[in-house]
């Protein structure tokens, strides 16, 4: 028996098509949410269903423009609050912030932990998220936080092109674990790790590696492509050592301008990434996985409080 008996789930405007399939998943339909800005650009929000004493699911990814739509789902959160939501989950498939984690120089805030305070001061009583940058974010939080990995899925899918002589690569050390994690769920492969210098911000150099590429398909896995650089990089310098192809694959598709160009252009032969960002219209080159099921699944599993952990352990 379900703690709370109705369910309910609504939208923003960052990823309704995404909202769409996990609705479908779920088996409901998505709830009535009036998501709208006023002429001066602030936020409105007017919840049409009743939600009184219900399990209310809010889906927004904090993806570009991400004041924009951190601040719809602070507010969709505070609408559900005053309505009586008996429980409410903010599902964010892309945490924006979440690489402002720490302190890199003196007087810098720690963004992604601004965040978390705004979410939980808002009303919400669980975060369900996507492979976070810094998984460390998720002791930001005082409340229950599902952080679910795209890595099992993006393996699968990486399966069924059944490439020779595959070395996993982590484009940085930041990349170790998920990396690490990739090569396991495969079934063991070798590893190989890259350094990479940030000069400036959206600047990559990368210094140097650790694991051996000659005359084998590198596979390059990170958690986010934003212009591209990083990946392009490293293809670059895996090549050089001798790497015969190069591949891709990564959870968030951030993708800022110019970036699916850079590397449609790029030594890289195949991109693959999730929909937990909605992705420009045209993106040659890229193979897209839907994150839509399996975040489905686990509203499911919140709801009827059914064990997340072991529906992560199946999709292994
Ligand atoms: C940390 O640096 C992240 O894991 C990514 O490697 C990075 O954010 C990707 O950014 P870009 O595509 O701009 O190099």
């Amino acid at each position: 028996m379900p703690q709370f008996e109705r369910i309910a789930i609504f939208t923003g405007n960052a990823h309704p098509a995404l909202a769409r399939g996990i609705a479908q998943q779920v088996g409901r339909p998505l709830g009535e949410m009036v998501v709208r800005q006023f002429r001066d650009g602030e936020t409105q929000v007017e919840i049409k269903d009743d939600v009184r004493g219900t399990d209310v699911f809010l889906i927004q990814p904090t993806s570009p423009s991400v004041n924009q739509n951190l601040m719809e789902l602070l507010v969709m959160i505070d609408a559900a609050r005053r309505a009586s939501a008996g429980r409410i989950t903010a599902v964010i498939p892309y945490y924006g912030y979440a690489r402002q984690e720490k302190k890199t120089y003196g007087r810098e805030p720690i963004s992604a932990k601004l965040v978390a305070n705004l979410l939980t001061v808002a009303g919400a009583d669980r975060i369900l998220t996507l492979d976070l940058s810094a998984p460390a974010i998720e002791g930001f939080f005082d409340i229950p936080m599902d952080h679910l990995s795209a890595v099992p899925l993006l393996v699968r899918h990486v399966m069924k092109m059944h490439l020779p002589d595959i070395v996993v690569v982590a484009p940085d050390v930041g990349a170790v674990r998920r990396a690490d994690r990739f090569q396991q769920v495969m079934g063991g492969k070798p590893l190989a790790i890259l350094f990479k210098d940030r000069p400036k911000p959206d600047e990559v150099s990368v210094q140097g590696m650790v694991g051996e590429v000659q005359g084998k398909c590198a596979l390059l896995v990170d958690d986010l492509i934003s212009t591209g650089n990083t990946l392009i990089a490293a293809a670059e310098l895996l090549l050089a050592q001798g790497a015969e192809r190069v591949l891709a694959v990564a959870t968030h598709g951030v993708f800022a301008e110019g970036a699916i160009e850079r590397l449609h252009a790029s030594p890289i032969e195949r991109v693959v990434i999730t929909d937990s960002i909605p992705l420009p219209s045209q993106t040659p080159g890229v193979e897209v996985v839907s994150v839509a099921p399996m975040l489905g699944e686990v509203i499911n599993r919140i709801h009827y409080g059914i064990s997340v952990s072991d529906l992560i352990r199946d999709l292994v």
